[in-house]
């Protein structure tokens, strides 16, 4: 019995000194103290001794399992560590496994390519608080005391007395304040109206807002920019077009419309058969505004003009109704 069992504690050893894979340790492990294995085939033997040399066989037994069991743990170990695993376990034709990546809401998408194409032409980015005073969203920018906008029923007011700006025109308040002309910025960001949503309005949604002010700035300046501005976005061939308007901080104000992207100005349910898409409003900053942040209008002048983001986006993507932006759900989202 003795012979039997260093046999194979020896052939053991040497097995397990050559293993590559951890599969093939459990194999040892199973052909030796395994339930079918050699050396628990030897105990079941025992009851087949004389009483004399079962005490001894025993022993040797029990270190034989003792022994074994040492090895194999300490190959586990070894093979864990240096993460051997032979080719064999490792299936190359699988798949490997996709993780899903984030990426930008289409609105944040249009915003980065909106300042891109200003920023080409010497505009930079700025920003003004969410939560304003009336002095920077109506007062400082010309707004008579009874004008429609500052109702309750357009303009969302805190007990304070504050509000939730309604048009990203306050930054050009907020940037004038701050800084000298000339200036040349652009400020993206959300906006609030107390507005019901619809395919076409939302109670929180996005402007861009632009402003240039310097020597001798003239409504052709503020022509050319914006029809650069929709070449770049949306082709060589896009037209662009005023119609005058009222706005309290400019004079002149305008609407501009932008030709058709769908129909190429030809008319179509897109533009509801005009040929135009109407886009926001600008205009010749009002001597007023510039008076109350200290500019003086016989020095400076300008022009400003805005733009719906959610507006442009559903232009670019021919998106007809506002409310998928905000949805978050993954089927449209993973589109853009
Ligand atoms: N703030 C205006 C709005 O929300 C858009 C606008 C019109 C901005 C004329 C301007 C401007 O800067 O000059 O409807």
């Amino acid at each position: 019995m003795k012979e039997k069992i260093l046999k194979i504690l020896s052939e053991t050893e040497n097995k397990l000194s050559s293993v590559k894979t951890l599969s093939e340790v459990e194999d040892v492990k199973a052909k030796t103290i395994g339930r079918k294995g050699s050396i628990t085939a030897l105990s079941r033997d025992m009851g087949k001794l004389s009483k004399e040399e079962r005490p001894e066989a025993g022993k040797a037994l029990n270190m034989a399992k003792t022994r074994i069991t040492e090895l194999i743990n300490g190959t586990k170990l070894k093979l864990e560590e240096t993460n051997t695993c032979s080719t064999s376990d490792i299936d190359v034709t699988l798949p490997g496994r996709m993780w899903p990546t984030g990426k930008k809401h289409p609105i944040t998408q249009t915003i980065d390519d909106c300042v891109e194409i200003f920023r080409r032409i010497g505009f930079v980015v700025a920003e003004g608080p969410d939560i304003e005073t009336v002095y920077h969203c109506f007062d400082a920018l010309n707004t008579p005391e009874h004008h429609p906008s500052r109702d309750e029923s357009d303009t969302f007011y805190f007990k304070d007395g504050r509000l939730l700006r309604t048009q990203t025109s306050t930054v050009q308040i907020r940037v004038m304040e701050k800084e000298d002309p000339p200036i040349r910025i652009i400020a993206p960001g959300p906006c609030f109206r107390p507005d019901t949503p619809d395919a076409s309005h939302s109670a929180n949604f996005h402007q861009i807002e632009g402003l240039y002010i310097d020597k001798d700035v003239s409504l052709a300046d503020l022509k050319s920019t914006l029809l650069y501005f929709a070449k770049e976005l949306l082709g060589e061939d896009v037209k662009i077009r005023f119609r005058p308007h009222f706005f309290p901080f400019t004079e002149p104000s305008i609407e501009y419309d932008f030709s058709c992207t769908a129909c190429k100005g030809k008319g179509c349910g897109l533009c509801k058969y005009s040929g135009w898409l109407e886009i926001s409003g600008a205009g010749m900053v009002d001597p007023n505004v510039l008076k109350s942040v200290g500019y003086d209008p016989e020095t400076w002048t300008g022009f400003a003009w805005g733009m719906g983001i959610e507006r442009i986006a559903m232009i670019r993507h021919s998106i007809n109704d506002i409310r998928y932006f905000y949805d978050n759900d993954l089927r449209f989202l993973n589109q853009f």
